[in-house]
């Protein structure tokens, strides 16, 4: 087959430059333009909003039908039919386990959930009130002071072994977090509880009795997970695969992936959201602030709303609605005052031209906030909660870009300061 191209003419060039232009599976086809800089040129794209910074087979997004597939399975099929470890297999392996893979997958992932004692040190220099996110992107930069048996990157068992650490150590960590906050003892992981059965267990249980998960809230638990565990090339995503590009060690690339992610445009937004439902405070202040949203003199943007790449429904906020629905019923909450304003929000935005002529739609975090706190989650644990979902897919596109040949990120830009001058003495100032 013929390979496409395309051409580019630039005032003041000679001749075009021709490009070659590749096909993937599916979605958009990419023009190359390596090859500009050899004609003076550079491109300009402020916040990558067409760019392809690489290529992967990870994670297909499909924004103008509101599409999500993980290696090809639909997100709504794995977010009902699997659980997180095996999504988590997917996602770094290619396929879904078989039985016997399950099984090792799930004995390895169990057997690496407690951290190194010298790591509680770490949260002893916290203060109680210190931002869960604060500690979560500390220790675990951290964790690579640890384990330095497994650092050489260009070693494929030792990529693997620090995949497995990092997958069962979120959680340990991320209650760990939780539990500093609180001023309670931390709990131990427990070798008998599944992923997340053991996620909420060191989260709410105490040395002083037992404590047994409620099934239904660790199944919800894990279809939270499982719907933030990859999305392409986001922002905390790209952060990782940037970090990785210059050689730095796993622990620190998720470190600088855990620190993107924070912000409120980002995975910071599922704490927004709340926030800002507690700000709105009933059904019938939503006009207002629906109108800040759209003031343009306004910074205030609705938290939970619009999306770089979905111009239709996030089919993850669908599955994250459905799942808040079954919760509440299960936990027995009738009339949850934030709930109800979400779902009226939500309702006035959808029928608002100005959100119907932007495509916004509400996004994963919309719903995700209401969920964990019905499991009585904090508010500011929730983008931990996201951060430990998007360990794996961190993993996979970190494992899929130092499994092959890659270049150090270092993009260029449009320099618009001044041209060379000569110093000037003070006293000739
Ligand atoms: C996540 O990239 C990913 O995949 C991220 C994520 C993942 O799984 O990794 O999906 C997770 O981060 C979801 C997004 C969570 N963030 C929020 O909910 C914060 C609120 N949303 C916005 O900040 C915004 O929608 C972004 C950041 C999500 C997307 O911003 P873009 O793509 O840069 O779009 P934009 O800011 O250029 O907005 C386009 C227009 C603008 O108006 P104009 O300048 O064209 O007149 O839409 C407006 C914006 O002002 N707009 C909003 C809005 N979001 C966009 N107006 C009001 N409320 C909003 N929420």
């Amino acid at each position: 087959m013929t390979q496409k191209k395309a051409h580019l003419t630039v005032d003041g060039l000679d001749n075009p430059i021709e490009l070659d232009v590749f096909e993937g599976s599916t979605g958009p086809d990419v023009v190359d333009v390596r090859s500009l800089t050899a004609n003076g040129l550079f491109t300009y794209d402020p916040g990558f909003v067409s760019t392809a910074s690489c290529e992967s087979k990870i994670t297909y997004i499909d924004g103008a039908n509101g599409v999500l597939l993980h290696r090809g399975y639909p997100i709504e099929q794995l977010a009902n039919e699997a659980s997180f470890l095996e999504t988590c297999f997917l996602l770094m392996n290619g396929e879904l386990p078989n039985a016997e893979e399950k099984a090792e997958f799930e004995h390895i992932i169990t057997n690496h959930t407690m951290v190194n004692e010298g790591i509680m040190q770490f949260f002893k220099g916290f203060q109680h009130d210190a931002h869960p996110m604060a500690i979560l992107c500390s220790v675990v930069g951290a964790l690579s002071a640890f384990y330095h048996d497994s650092l050489d990157i260009s070693n494929e068992t030792h990529r693997k072994i620090s995949a497995h650490r990092l997958i069962a150590k979120m959680p340990t960590l991320a209650a760990m977090a939780y539990k500093h906050a609180i001023g309670q003892p931390f709990m131990y992981p427990r070798n008998d509880l599944s992923y997340s059965e053991n996620f909420l267990y060191m989260m709410f249980a105490t040395p002083c009795e037992d404590y047994k998960v409620n099934p239904v809230l660790a199944k919800a638990m894990d279809k939270i997970f499982i719907l933030h565990a990859d999305h392409e090339q986001n922002a905390s995503t790209s952060t990782v695969r940037l970090s990785g590009s210059s050689g730095a060690n796993p622990f620190a690339c998720i470190a600088s992936g855990i620190a993107a992610l924070w912000g409120p445009a980002h995975g910071g937004a599922n704490e927004a959201v709340l926030n800002m439902l507690n700000e709105i405070g009933s059904v019938d202040r939503i006009d207002e602030f629906v109108a800040r949203a759209k003031d343009k003199n306004d910074p205030f943007r609705l938290m939970g709303f619009g999306h770089r790449v979905y111009k239709n429904f996030d089919p993850r906020a669908k599955v994250m609605k459905e799942t808040c629905d079954q919760v509440l019923a299960e936990l027995g909450i009738e009339n949850d005052e934030q709930l109800a304003i979400a779902k009226r929000l939500e309702e006035i935005a959808l029928q608002d031209e100005y959100f119907i002529e932007k495509k916004l739609y509400p996004n994963v975090d919309f719903y995700s906030g209401i969920i964990l706190k019905a499991i009585g989650i904090p508010v500011e644990m929730f983008t931990v909660i996201f951060a430990t979902g998007r360990t794996p897919g961190w993993i996979a596109h970190w494992h899929e870009m130092m499994s092959g040949p890659y270049k150090i990120g270092r993009p260029r830009q449009l320099y618009t300061g001044e041209t060379k001058r000569d110093f000037v003495k003070v006293e000739d100032r």
